[in-house]
C-alpha cells in the first residue's frame, strides 16, 4: 500500500509549454522525480544561475541533489543523445550517474529507427507529420511489434546478436522504401559513424543503475518517499487524443503514468496541467486559433518560439479553451499553471477562444481531426495588462488586469492556477498559496 503519492505535471497543449522549468522549480519538495514517455523528440529548457540547460531524456529533477532521478519503462533511450546530455551535465559539474536510475524496460532508439523515421515522413511527402525525426514513431512500433531492444538486453552477451538482427530489418525496410542509405545522415554524421557513437553511449549506460523500476518505484512510495513525474510533449499530441495522425507516438496524458513508470491509479496524486497564455504547435496538423499575421509573428519573436530540439519555427495562435476543457478533462487536472503571459505584457488586448463553430452550428463535443481542420473559433477579447509582469513574485502584486484575465480562465475552465511564471528563469515563478 502506498503512503505517499505520485504528483503528474504534463503538457496540456502541443507540447513546449514549458514543463521542464516547472519540474525544475517543483522538484525541490519531492524525493524522485521520473520521465514516463517520449524520449529525445522532448527538449526541456531549464534555466538558473544565469545557466541555460536543455534536456531531452533526463528527467528535469537532475538539477537537485539529493533527488533520485528515473527514466521509466515508457520511456525511449538513443545512446548517443542520452550521453551528451551526461556530458553536458558533467561540464556542468553534474555527475547524472550518482543522480539516476533507468528502467530495464525502457526502449532503445537505434540508429536505423532514426533512418527509418526520415525515411517514413520522406514517403509520406505533402502529408508528413512534421517529427522530430528522432526515432519515435518507428522505435515504439518495434516495441508494440514486440521485437524491441530494450536497456536490459545491452547486458546479455546475446545482445550484440539481436542488434544485428534488428539492424538488418531496418535494413531491409529502408531498401523497400527506397531510402538513399549513402546520402542519409543522423546528426551530420554517417550511419556507420553514428553507430560507432551509439555503441560507446551503450558502453556508458552500462555503468549506470538499470533496474526495473516499477518495483523501486512503488517500494519507495510504501515508504512514504514523493515521486513527480514528468510528461514530454502535450496532450494534444497524446496518441489516443491528438489530432491523429498528426500526433506523437506514446501516451502523454496521465493515464500513460500509470503504464510508463508501473504504478497503479490509486497512487496518483495532483495533476499540474501546464499550458502557456497562448498557443503553439511544431509540425503539421490542425490549430484552429492559429494566427497568419503580425500579432502571430509578435508572439513568435517575443516567445522566442523555436523547437528547443529541432530549432523549427513554432507555429502560434491564441489560447484554445475548448482545446483546454477537453485536456483538462481527459487528464484529470487538479492545477494549473500558466507560462509565458509576459509575451503578452505590450498587448493592447487578447483574444481568448471560447467555443467553436462548424458549418455555422456551435460544437457541443472537441472535434475530430478533420472537423478541427474547418473549425471557426468564437473569440473573446479581454484588455490587455501592459506592464510588466516579470517583477512579480507574489500574486498579489500581478496587474489587475492580468489576474481577471486568469480568472476568466479558472471560470472558463473550471479549475484553478496554482502557479504562474512571469519569465524564464526557476526565480520568475509565482505558485499561490505559499
Ligand atoms: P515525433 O514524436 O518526433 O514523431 O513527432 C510527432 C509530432 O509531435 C510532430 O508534430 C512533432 O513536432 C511533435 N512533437 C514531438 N515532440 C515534441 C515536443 O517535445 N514538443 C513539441 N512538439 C513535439
Amino acid at each position: 500500500m502506498q503512503k505517499s503519492k505520485v504528483d503528474v505535471i504534463l503538457g496540456i497543449q502541443w507540447g513546449d509549454e514549458g514543463k521542464g522549468k516547472i519540474v525544475d522549480v517543483l522538484a525541490s519538495g519531492y524525493d524522485i522525480v521520473a520521465r514516463f514517455q517520449g524520449g529525445p523528440n522532448a527538449g526541456h529548457t531549464i534555466k538558473f544561475g544565469g545557466m541555460t540547460h536543455v534536456l531531452h531524456t533526463i528527467p528535469s529533477g537532475i538539477f537537485h541533489e539529493g533527488k533520485v532521478n528515473v527514466i521509466g519503462n515508457g520511456v525511449l533511450i538513443d545512446a548517443c543523445i542520452v550521453c551528451e546530455e551526461i556530458e553536458n551535465l558533467r561540464k556542468a559539474g553534474i555527475e547524472a550517474r550518482d543522480r539516476m536510475v533507468i528502467s530495464d524496460k525502457a526502449n532503445l532508439i537505434l540508429p536505423t529507427h532514426r533512418l527509418l523515421d526520415a525515411a517514413l515522413e520522406q514517403k509520406k511527402g505533402s502529408k508528413k507529420i512534421g517529427s522530430t525525426v528522432k526515432g519515435i514513431g518507428p522505435a515504439y512500433t518495434d516495441k508494440v511489434a514486440r521485437c524491441g531492444l530494450r536497456m536490459g538486453d545491452v547486458f546479455a552477451s546475446s545482445f550484440q546478436g539481436k542488434y544485428e538482427a534488428l539492424k538488418a530489418d531496418h535494413l531491409l525496410q529502408l531498401k523497400n522504401l527506397g531510402f538513399d542509405l549513402e546520402a542519409a545522415r543522423i546528426d551530420g554524421k554517417t550511419l556507420a559513424e553514428y553507430e560507432k557513437a551509439w555503441m560507446s553511449g551503450i558502453e556508458e549506460l552500462r555503468s549506470f543503475q538499470v533496474l526495473p523500476t516499477e518495483i523501486y518505484l512503488n517500494r519507495a512510495l510504501a515508504e512514504g518517499k514523493t515521486v513527480l513525474a514528468e510528461g514530454a510533449q502535450g496532450s494534444l499530441l497524446d496518441v489516443d487524443f491528438g489530432s491523429y495522425p498528426f500526433v506523437t507516438s506514446s501516451s502523454t496524458v496521465t493515464a500513460g503514468v500509470c503504464v510508463g513508470l508501473g504504478v497503479p491509479p490509486s497512487a496518483i496524486g495532483k495533476v499540474y496541467g501546464v499550458f502557456k497564455a497562448y498557443c503553439t504547435r511544431v509540425g503539421s496538423g490542425p490549430f484552429p486559433t492559429e494566427l497568419h499575421d503580425a500579432t502571430g509573428e509578435e508572439l513568435r519573436a517575443k516567445g522566442h518560439e523555436f523547437g528547443a530540439t529541432t530549432g523549427r519555427p513554432r507555429r502560434t495562435g491564441w489560447l484554445d479553451l475548448p482545446a483546454l476543457r477537453y485536456t483538462l478533462m481527459i487528464n484529470g487536472i487538479t492545477d494549473l499553471v500558466v507560462m509565458k503571459a509576459d509575451v503578452m505584457d505590450e498587448f493592447d488586448t487578447v483574444k481568448v477562444a471560447v467555443g467553436y463553430t462548424l458549418d455555422g452550428k456551435k460544437m457541443e463535443y472537441y472535434p475530430t481531426t478533420e472537423q478541427a481542420e474547418r473549425v471557426v473559433p468564437e473569440y473573446k477579447e479581454l484588455p490587455g495588462w501592459k506592464s510588466s509582469i516579470g517583477q512579480a513574485r507574489r500574486y498579489e502584486e500581478l496587474p489587475a488586469a492580468f489576474r481577471s484575465y486568469l480568472d476568466f480562465i479558472c471560470q472558463e475552465t473550471g479549475s484553478q492556477i496554482k502557479v504562474v511564471s512571469v519569465g524564464p528563469d526557476r526565480e520568475e515563478t509565482i505558485i499561490r498559496g505559499e
